[in-house]
């Protein structure tokens, strides 16, 4: 093993203000669950996304699971989810005694499956009551959740037109897509009810927390309401319903507004090292890119490629202190989702899981990096 320093996957960089809006925090005492700098971050990703309210949240999670409450979903009911996503968006549906039902990956975008989506509603589901019925079961369907894998998305009219069919509320996990456009609109905009997370390894991050955007009102406040305790009252301890202790803290929305001022080059860093490595990789052994439409424009959140050397290479570049890593493994492998009804012809998930693995993307990787991640994965498949 060389005595190369350790090249991280997708770690925070702080690199503007955030010392100093901290310390402001802490010099005056503001640290916990009320001061400016809440409103400051919120109002600063909604504008950012072109929403018009942000509510923040403790992270990423909290925030799906409020969405969820607030689109109306309900114990017993299911959610429309894709195979391949990370466990909280399965999670935060089971939060309200709901369950995931699974729907496969496209191949080529790693994103929910259209054709799939399609088929399935016009084949096995109903419309009783104006309720939108897994026939199979009799159950409601409560929701449909599109998760914008690794900042990419979907064909998002062809989504839009095929979800309007029905009666099937969209809360959009847009979690790991803070910077990442379809026809010039903001991911997370496409649905009443969008989350942010800001976890350690997204593009910019708060330690962990996350946003609601939305465009109406009446939820920007319920959701504020129900992630502030439901306290109804400013003087006294009432509250009018049982809400959540999911405030992000000002310390934390401190870090969050000195990231947001750093979002631009956060993004142009990203998307430098995207072109690096797809010109370094092109036509090399049987590498293969995530697909992107057109008309997306990405964040290029988190460099993943294709191949079906995963293992070899993982092990190499590990070996080599290039910290990589594998997809997440679908839902449908997980102890408490395997049961879950699971929408599939080929099941693309599982070669996608395991197939891919991402690589070094950090905004703060250097040039250099860049090559020696390049140079090991040229090693190891050569
Ligand atoms: C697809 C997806 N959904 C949900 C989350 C949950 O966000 P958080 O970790 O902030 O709770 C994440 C990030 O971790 C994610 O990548």
């Amino acid at each position: 093993m060389s005595n190369q320093q350790v090249i991280p996957l997708s770690v925070p960089n702080i690199a503007g203000n955030e010392w100093k809006y901290v310390k402001e925090c802490l010099d005056t005492g503001w640290i916990s669950s009320v001061g400016s700098y809440v409103n400051r971050f919120e109002q600063m990703v909604a504008d950012f996304a072109g929403a018009k309210y942000g509510v923040a949240a403790v992270n990423g999670t909290a925030a799906l699971h409020i969405a969820l409450l607030l689109a109306g979903v309900k114990q017993d009911d299911y959610v429309l989810l894709p195979n391949l996503t990370f466990v909280a968006s399965a999670n935060s549906i089971k939060y309200l005694g709901a369950e995931p039902l699974l729907i496969d990956a496209d191949p080529d975008l790693w994103q929910m499956d259209l054709d799939l989506l399609e088929e399935f509603l016009e084949n096995e589901t109903d419309e009783r009551n104006g309720e939108l019925i897994y026939v199979e079961d009799g159950r409601r369907i409560g929701a449909i959740m599109p998760v914008h894998i690794l900042g990419n998305m979907c064909d998002m009219d062809r989504f839009l037109s095929i979800v309007k069919k029905y009666p099937l509320p969209v809360v959009e996990d847009a979690t790991e897509a803070l910077g990442t456009f379809y026809k010039g609109k903001h991911a997370g905009t496409f649905s009443p009810m969008g989350c942010f997370s800001f976890n350690g390894n997204k593009i910019i991050s708060t330690g962990g927390g996350g946003v609601i955007v939305t465009d109406n009102e009446q939820l920007a406040k319920e959701a504020k309401h129900l992630t502030t305790t439901a306290k109804a009252s400013v003087d006294e301890y009432y509250h009018d319903e049982v809400g959540y202790n999911y405030r992000l803290v000002n310390l934390l929305a401190a870090v969050g507004v000195g990231q947001m001022e750093l979002l631009p080059s956060f993004i142009k860093r990203k998307k430098e090292a995207v072109a690096f490595y797809k010109a370094a990789f092109e036509g090399l052994a049987d590498i293969r890119f995530q697909k992107e439409l057109p008309e997306v424009q990405t964040n290029g959140w988190l460099f993943t490629i294709q191949t079906d050397q995963q293992q070899k290479l993982l092990d190499h570049l590990n070996a080599n202190k290039i910290l990589s890593r594998r997809f997440w493994m679908p839902m449908n492998k997980l102890p408490m989702y395997k049961n879950c009804p699971y929408v599939q012809k080929k099941d693309n998930a599982d070669y996608i899981y395991n197939t891919c693995l991402s690589i070094p993307c950090s905004t703060n990787i250097t040039n250099e990096q860049l090559e020696i991640v390049a140079r090991e994965v040229k090693a190891a498949l050569t």
